[in-house]
């Protein structure tokens, strides 16, 4: 590293500050289209972007022939840090997220004992401090004992999640007035994540097929619940997310509902497109998941309501092989998701289904505006340097068992699918070069809310 004369009182040798990295001759991927640019990094964030720029002692990267994207950020994900590391911790979440092009993730609270207090909220922050190789923040899970909490926790917590059915963990929200008191009490610049599944109507369905998941919790259920949470959300006048839709009802559902509510937005899981019902049936434990796979109609009509989705995230919910090949009544639902995300869009975008731009906006931009994440989410002057050097051409087989998460399995196990990351920046650390990663425990940060925090 250069060095700086002493000055004239002598004082001690100072660094001359790093000139950083200088990605020229690839194209950036932004919201808006596909721009011939170069990307000047210095230290955690993006200094420029522009045509020919020159940074004298800057390192230089060559992107010729590469796309360069904004790290991807996933608001959907089960670290299982504390209670179930056996099934993922915070270092394999966030190795296999970053190994994913994913640099921030934010955490869900169906642990065991759930994250549902101040105490439990800062224990999960502590041991993310530690393990976390990407940066994150978690979410608080709501209860009929914490109505407010999520409020006086705005600072350290990213959103509320309200479980509306039963799925793994202990949360369940199956009250309505519960829901809506929760609604009111928590503060408009708070997202409230929703896993809409009615508990009635997964019961009244519960046991219907020993193999058809989707029998056992119907599309009905979902799109019962969505309705409900809509209806809450119009009463209390506050957004509401709407975690994982699996049916294109429930889209055209939040869309109409917008007309008359502010902040109504939506998710979808990949899974949910590119996997059916039928698909479940052949995978056995692997495909199940809740809510669960749809007959492939709906999957198709999904596809067709995507203009109306907000973002994409992946419910990465990892479990051990064990749990998932114990018969299919009561394997467990969920399977990783993070390393199989950005090949799956890519899928989409060589099939014509998806463009560049659009993947951007779906897993970068709109989860960043969404959930109000300081710095993240674009390739632009100031934001932070979490960036994705990516081969578009090629392709390859996704084989689970070389995956950095604990989970040894997927649904896509065998896949062939487009995209190479070459290299991959956290906050301009390199974390991924060559298919490599070099990270650190610890290294990861909570994320940083922007806007009124009332
Ligand atoms: O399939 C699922 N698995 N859906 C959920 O809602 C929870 C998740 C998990 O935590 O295992
Ligand atoms: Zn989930």
């Amino acid at each position: 590293m250069p060095i700086r004369p002493a000055g004239p009182l002598g004082t001690a040798l100072t660094p001359v500050s790093d000139p950083g990295t200088l990605i020229h001759g690839g194209s950036v991927v932004t919201t808006r289209g596909v721009l011939r640019a170069d990307v000047h990094m210095l230290g955690e964030r993006i200094a420029a972007v522009g045509t020919d720029l020159s940074v004298p002692g800057a390192a230089s990267v060559d992107a010729t022939d590469l796309l360069i994207l904004p790290g991807l950020i996933d608001v959907h994900v089960h670290v299982r840090e504390p209670g179930a590391s056996e099934k993922e911790d915070w270092q394999t979440a966030t190795r296999a997220a970053l190994a994913g092009g994913v640099t921030t993730i934010l955490d869900m609270p169906n642990n065991d004992p759930p994250t549902v207090s101040a105490a439990r909220v800062r224990q999960k922050l502590t041991l993310a401090a530690q393990g976390a190789a990407c940066d994150y923040g978690v979410y608080l899970g709501a209860t009929a004992d914490n109505v407010g909490l999520a409020a006086e926790l705005a600072g350290e917590i990213v959103g509320l999640k309200i479980y509306l059915g039963s799925t793994t963990g202990s949360l369940l929200t199956d009250d309505w007035s519960l829901l809506y008191r929760h609604l009111c009490a928590t503060p408009a610049s708070l997202p409230i994540a929703v896993h809409a599944e009615d508990e009635q109507c997964l019961r009244a369905f519960a046991g219907s097929s020993p193999v058809d998941h989707n029998r056992n919790r119907p599309p009905v259920c979902a799109e019962l619940a969505t309705a409900h949470v809509l209806a809450a959300a119009r009463a209390a006048q506050r957004g509401v997310h709407i975690a994982h839709v699996s049916t294109p009802a429930e889209v055209m559902a939040i869309a109409a509902a917008r007309r008359q509510v502010l902040g109504l937005t939506c998710e979808v899981c990949p899974h949910h497109l590119f996997l059916t019902a039928e698909d479940a049936l052949r995978l056995g434990g692997w495909g199940k998941v809740n809510p669960p796979l749809r007959p492939g109609a709906l999957v198709e009509g999904l596809w067709q309501a995507l203009p109306l989705v907000d973002l994409v995230a992946t419910d990465h919910a990892p479990h051990t092989s064990a749990q998932k090949h114990c018969g299919y009544a009561v394997a467990a639902a969920g399977f990783p998701g993070l390393e199989s995300l950005l090949p799956l869009l890519l899928l989409a975008v060589r099939d014509g289904r998806l463009t560049l731009s659009r993947l951007v906006e779906l897993t970068a931009a709109a989860p960043a505006r969404l959930f109000h994440l300081a710095g993240k989410g674009s390739v632009a002057p100031g934001y932070d340097a979490d960036i994705v050097l990516l081969d578009p051409t090629g392709e390859s087989v996704v084989r689970p068992e070389r995956w950095q998460t604990k989970a040894r399995g997927s649904p896509f196990a065998g896949w062939s699918l487009p995209g190479r990351i070459v290299r991959l920046w956290r906050r301009g650390e390199l974390c991924l070069d060559a298919g490599e990663l070099q990270v650190t425990a610890g290294s990861g940060r909570p994320v940083r809310r922007e806007g009124p925090l009332s």
